[in-house]
């Protein structure tokens, strides 16, 4: 059908928008037109074709236009004249700049609801995954800052000498991918508690995990690019592989960690492997050397990349530790390994510092990016933090939370076992700082999670981890933010809801 050129317009100005499918269609060609008069595309005094033409042209009911052509006159956008037609107005509503234009971006549609002000990707990435309660209650995975295990006048210290030093550099943006000293700092820490294989340079400092998978997603991935992720996966990295647009193939877990199907290896090869191969973030899985081996020879053989997120390998209670892949896969020759670790469990979550380990022919574009992208800074934090490690305050205070924590694990394993005896399956946890509680397939734990929640305890359901349905069904609870004076009773507290649901 030929459309004259208004129509034609309002048809681009409706595919250009990109509008919500979920939002109303007279909203959309309302939003359509109203664009087009406050861009000029429609001057003043314009002509509006009749509803019954525009209709016709646009293919949609006429009481949608009809509607349309309203609000843009209650609004004064356009003007009805009996008879004569539809004209756009002489004189732009007041304020559609200032005040108006404000309360309309946030009533887009006339309506409050986000789902349908929000890009698709906003909408998806706001509903699906990680927002949560973020009130930290017992059993949550996040910790907030427990004080008595923190060296809090140390760190103080610490922190005074850095800001007495006269350093005008430390004022400055960082251009370097992070402190010198804090980069040799962790890569000293990493090359004998992890196996990690690396210069200081192969360390860039980050503001997060989440900001490590975001760099790492737009400097190595193009759009639609496929990344393998744990299925159970840490919602921190599914939501920044989404929102760069990759596309996600969930991989299943179980005992020995990431476990590709036939299927999964004969399909499109990936561009990123995401693991979390030490502790796997829910299950708790550790990745078997075997499993590792392969997925380094077939990571080697796709051209992918493995991104090793190691968030918690500081806390292990029993067993011998996995070296990282990073130092399986440099030992073998293969250079295809991104480890990630983070400050924010064994400092503080709050401190926002995390390191990002690259294989050397990467360093200077990820430089580059980490600065034009974020411009990066805190750098006064950075040498704290370096000094922290150096004068050993670092190692100590790991000792002393692996002390606290295992107590804590234990405490509230005993009290779960007693007040569940045979309900359960046996929970073991030789890691990290959290343990997954496997439950029946007919336990709603969506609902059980929402019950702990109403009680004050702050657990988390396993099925929200998984990408796509699922028939898992659990609880992952944190141990070690609980203070401890508290456990038993918080314990009893916990042990006595679940058993309630599980009759
Ligand atoms: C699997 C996993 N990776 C990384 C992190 C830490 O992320 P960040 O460094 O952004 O605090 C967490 C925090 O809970 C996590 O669970």
């Amino acid at each position: 059908m030929r459309r004259t050129p208004l129509a034609e317009l309002l048809q681009n100005e409706l595919e250009r928008q990109d509008f919500h499918p979920r939002l109303p269609g007279y909203k959309r060609v309302y939003e359509a037109i109203r664009s087009a008069i406050v861009n000029r595309r429609l001057p003043a005094g314009s002509k509006l074709p009749s509803s019954r033409d525009l209709a016709h042209e646009l293919e949609a009911s006429r009481n949608m236009i009809v509607a349309a052509y309203d609000q843009l006159q209650a609004e004064g956008y356009v003007s009805s004249q009996t008879g004569s037609g539809t004209y756009v107005a002489d004189a732009l509503p007041d304020g559609f700049n200032g005040e108006a234009a404000v309360v309309r971006q946030r009533e887009v549609g006339g309506t409050t609801d986000p789902e349908l002000i929000l890009s698709k990707r906003g909408a998806r990435l706001t509903r699906e995954k990680g927002v949560e309660n973020y009130e930290v209650q017992p059993f949550a995975l996040r910790g907030k800052m427990d004080l008595l295990n923190f060296p809090i006048k140390t760190w103080q210290r610490v922190q005074n000498q850095v800001w007495r030093r006269e350093d005008i550099t430390l004022y400055d943006y960082d251009t370097d991918g992070g402190y010198f000293q804090l980069k040799k700092a962790v890569a000293d820490y990493l090359r004998v508690s992890r196996g990690v294989s690396l210069v200081p340079d192969q360390v860039l400092i980050t503001a997060g995990t989440q900001q490590s998978i975001d760099l790492i997603s737009r400097i190595l991935a193009d759009q639609d690019d496929v990344a393998w992720a744990e299925n159970p996966c840490y919602w921190g990295a599914w939501s920044s592989l989404y929102a760069n647009d990759l596309s996600i193939r969930p991989i299943a877990v179980d005992n020995d960690g990431m476990n590709p199907s036939e299927e999964d290896l004969n399909s499109l090869p990936p561009k990123f492997i995401y693991v979390t191969p030490s502790h796997q973030y829910p299950t708790g899985a550790v990745m078997s050397l075997a499993r590792r081996k392969k997925l380094i020879e077939y990571a080697q053989r796709v051209n992918a990349w493995i991104l090793e997120d190691d968030y918690d390998s500081e806390f292990r209670y029993s067993g011998r530790p996995l070296a990282s892949l990073q130092g399986l896969a440099t030992e073998a020759g293969i250079d295809r390994v991104l480890y990630m670790g983070t400050f924010s469990k064994v400092i503080y979550p709050g401190i926002k510092l995390s390191y990002l380990v690259l294989p050397e022919p990467l360093i200077g574009a990820f430089k580059t990016a980490l600065y034009d992208l974020y411009r990066p800074g805190q750098l006064h934090l950075q040498a704290a933090l370096a000094e922290f490690i150096d004068q050993g305050h670092f190692t100590t205070h790991i000792r002393r939370l692996r002390q606290a924590y295992a107590q804590r694990r234990t405490l509230l394993l005993a009290v779960l076992e007693k007040t569940l005896a045979g309900k359960v399956q046996q929970i073991v946890v030789d890691a990290g700082l959290h343990f997954l509680m496997r439950l029946p397939p007919h336990i709603d734990d969506l609902a059980l999670a929402a019950e702990c929640q109403a009680q004050g305890l702050s657990v988390r359901a396993l099925s929200r981890y998984y990408i796509g349905p699922t028939d898992a069904r659990g609880l992952v609870v944190g141990f070690a933010y609980v203070d401890t004076n508290d456990l038993v009773d918080c314990g009893q507290r916990l042990g006595s809801v679940i058993k309630a649901v599980l009759g």
